[in-house]
């Protein structure tokens, strides 16, 4: 106890001291709550001098149980510290962990102190203690070890990361690797997405058709499956059968691994949407028995129930995790209005809505996991219907879920789409990998705040955290889903850590390309920083040109551009803003008809003109194409037009994103302009964002 007080004296003094002496320090992340510089006593501080590591031989740990004091020891050999262990702390060259339940108020805070010949960790938790030494770690690698103090805590107790093994399964090698470095960069929830339509993931005894049948499909590739008129599963072992399942002892291996990096694993299994393989395994769930018809589970037949119930008795066997995630998310809700079951259900228990069904189901599977000491947490959507009393909601379509549910007095986990979908391209879209679409770079995620200023204090209490989504639907391989992770869960971690105060772009942009750098050595396969586009060039400024500001008619009858992607209506085309990599930026005009697009500029009186061109985009996945005709015509009195361009072009479908400029060039007289864009044979948008003239 003596030690615990001599180092509460010394943790006191320097914060003391705040403010004496401050020595910016570079390469923690997520940034720390303060650093002081220099040794400290209650009257001053010396400036900070760089720390010898290497003086360090003994460890010494006082507090917590047997458990802590082994991931202790592992926590601080992973730094490359091989210490003995002493019953006493030495007088020199040692490094003294505390982990003290009277020492702070965050249960994840510490307080690390490296003075001349010794290194102080006091923590509440050996979680915290555990947190300390991933800094000490950071301050190692990065050379930047100064004698000092650091206070820190999180701003978030829920900082967490979601991977989806169901569309692409991954290894439990690959899994711990990806622990690793969450732990290190001290996040602590793993959401692992066990359950889809694309597989099933986890052995379940009681109902072994699951991963026999429902964990292999026809198609490598997601895409390559779901592409086809039939989704079909397959046999294990079949041939072409491909997938695979974490076995029970896989699972409890990784819930231990990452237990011992204070993460924590939340298994979900999806109900009662999304679950097209467990219909495909047991057909007896679908309201039609026809599992290729639907892919929501039947909520009239008990069946479901019974089968819901002893897998997750199942799962709550294997995985200690308070919460447990059910999904409830996108259930198409199409087969209930005709099933005699579902129907009968909702009579008997007076549920007037499909979504009052499904929140039937929902509130039963929280009793049913209530009762066994265990929390459900699900996506926005078990909001319809009414929330089951004790849910905690994770909010992805947006934030709003999420503030309602907390208005409400539920616990929420922010992912909206918009900022921690990690699967959308983090840079110039045409130089990535295909993905789902959308641009989401790391400064994006990084701007994200899961409270902020204008949060009410009685919505802000109940937000847990935040969430990265990492959906695997175009991602086969191990290496493409590392790059897609990293380096954006950096900027999770320091969205879930970090006080706002202390967060700053370009200072997180220097340490994250240090990290990616020194994940490259470590053998990981980030996005490496260094090779950033970023945001389209073209929309970065406005562009002068001489049709800006001028009218524009829109040649063809009702509805030429589509009212979601309407972007600023009538003005869009000649408002010298010009589009960002995606379609839905307010910029960028989507027109659906057939028609294609037909618009007339009145340049106000007769012009000289040298060019005329426009952009579009081709985004294949969500349906935009190129055109494959552009015609352009030139007129004085708006009534007698001159054919000056005819740009046929061949439309393919291709994987990644392009951008492509249609457009004459040469020597004119006019004042209007016609400006005709024509569909290609594939149905879907065309989208363009000025035409530019010069
Ligand atoms: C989700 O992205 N459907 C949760
Ligand atoms: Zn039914």
């Amino acid at each position: 106890m003596k030690n615990v007080k001599f180092f509460l004296i010394i943790v006191l003094a320097l914060v003391v001291c705040i403010g004496k002496v401050g020595a910016q320090i570079n390469n923690i992340t997520p940034a720390p709550v303060r650093f002081i510089g220099g040794a400290c006593n209650k009257n001053y501080c010396t400036p900070a001098s760089p720390f010898d590591y290497s003086q360090l031989t003994k460890l010494y740990i006082e507090g917590g149980d047997s458990v802590d004091a082994e991931r202790i020891e592992a926590a601080i050999k992973a730094v490359g510290f091989d210490l003995k262990r002493t019953k006493r702390p030495s007088k020199s060259g040692d490094i003294r962990v505390y982990i003290n339940p009277d020492s702070m108020s965050f249960d994840e805070g510490y307080a690390l102190v490296t003075a001349e010949n010794c290194v102080l960790i006091t923590a509440r938790t050996s979680a915290g203690a555990f947190y300390a030494i991933q800094t000490m770690r950071q301050l190692i690698e990065s050379g930047e070890w100064l004698t000092g103090a650091i206070a820190d805590y999180p701003r978030f107790d829920y900082r967490g990361i979601l991977i989806d093994i169901s569309r692409h399964h991954r290894s439990v090698e690959f899994l711990k690797r990806q622990i690793d470095m969450m732990a290190r960069l001290k996040m602590n929830r793993l959401h692992l997405h066990l359950t889809d339509a694309a597989g099933w993931r986890i052995e379940v005894e009681s109902y072994p058709r699951l991963t026999e049948y429902a964990a292999w499909r026809k198609g490598a590739t997601w895409k390559e499956w779901w592409s086809r008129d039939n989704r079909d599963y397959a046999e294990m072992g079949s041939e072409g059968a491909y997938g695979g399942y974490l076995t029970k002892e896989d699972a409890k291996e990784l819930v231990r691994y990452a237990a011992d990096r204070y993460i924590t694993i939340i298994p979900e299994i999806e109900m009662p949407g999304h679950s097209a393989e467990v219909v495909a395994a047991y057909p007896e769930l679908a309201c039609s028995h026809k599992p290729e018809q639907q892919e929501d589970l039947c909520i009239g037949k008990e069946t479901t129930f019974e089968m819901m119930q002893a897998i997750l008795d199942e799962i709550i066997e294997v995985f200690p995790s308070e919460y447990i995630h059910i999904g409830g998310d996108e259930a198409t809700k199409k087969s209930w209005t005709e099933c005699e079951d579902c129907q009968r259900r909702m009579r008997e228990e007076g549920l007037e809505s499909v979504d009052e069904l499904q929140s039937y189901m929902i509130h039963r599977i929280e009793e049913y996991l209530n009762a066994r000491g265990r929390q459900i947490i699900g996506w926005d959507e078990i909001l319809e219907g009414g929330l089951a009393p004790n849910a905690t909601v994770m909010s992805w379509r947006g934030e709003e879920g999420g503030r309602a549910a907390a208005a409400a007095g539920h616990k929420v986990v922010m992912s909206p789409h918009a900022y921690c979908y990690i699967d959308a391209p983090q840079d110039a879209p045409p130089t990535q990998p295909e993905a789902i679409g959308g641009y989401l770079p790391l400064e994006k995620v990084y701007s994200y705040d899961p409270t902020p200023k204008d949060m009410p204090e009685e919505v802000s209490q109940y937000i847990l955290g935040v969430q990265g989504n990492l959906w695997a639907e175009f991602i086969p391989t191990d290496e493409h889903y590392e790059m897609m992770l990293w380096p954006r869960a950096i900027a999770i971690a320091e969205v879930g850590w970090s006080q706002p105060n202390e967060k700053e772009y370009a200072h997180f942009r220097s340490r994250a390309t240090d990290i990616v750098e020194r994940m490259m050595k470590e053998g990981y396969h980030p996005f490496d920083l260094k090779s950033e586009i970023g945001e389209r060039p073209e929309s970065l400024q406005p562009i002068k040109h001489l049709a800006r500001g001028k009218a524009v008619t829109y040649n063809l009858p009702s509805r030429y551009y589509a009212p979601q992607y309407g972007a600023a209506g009538d003005a869009t085309l000649t408002d010298g803003l010009r589009g960002t990599w995606t379609y839905a930026d307010g910029r960028w005009q989507g027109f659906l008809g057939r028609g294609g697009v037909d618009v007339t500029i009145d340049m106000g009186e007769v012009t000289h003109i040298e060019s005329i061109s426009a952009d579009f985009m081709q985004y294949c996945g969500p349906g935009v194409f190129m055109p494959c005709l552009v015609e352009i015509a030139i007129s004085e009195d708006g009534e007698h037009y001159t054919k000056i361009a005819n740009i046929e072009h061949e439309v393919v479908v291709e994987d990644v994103p392009s951008f492509k400029s249609f457009g004459w060039s040469g020597s004119a007289e006019a004042r209007y302009i016609r400006y005709k864009a024509h569909r290609s044979k594939f149905s879907g948008f065309l989208f363009i964002d000025e035409v530019v003239v010069k």
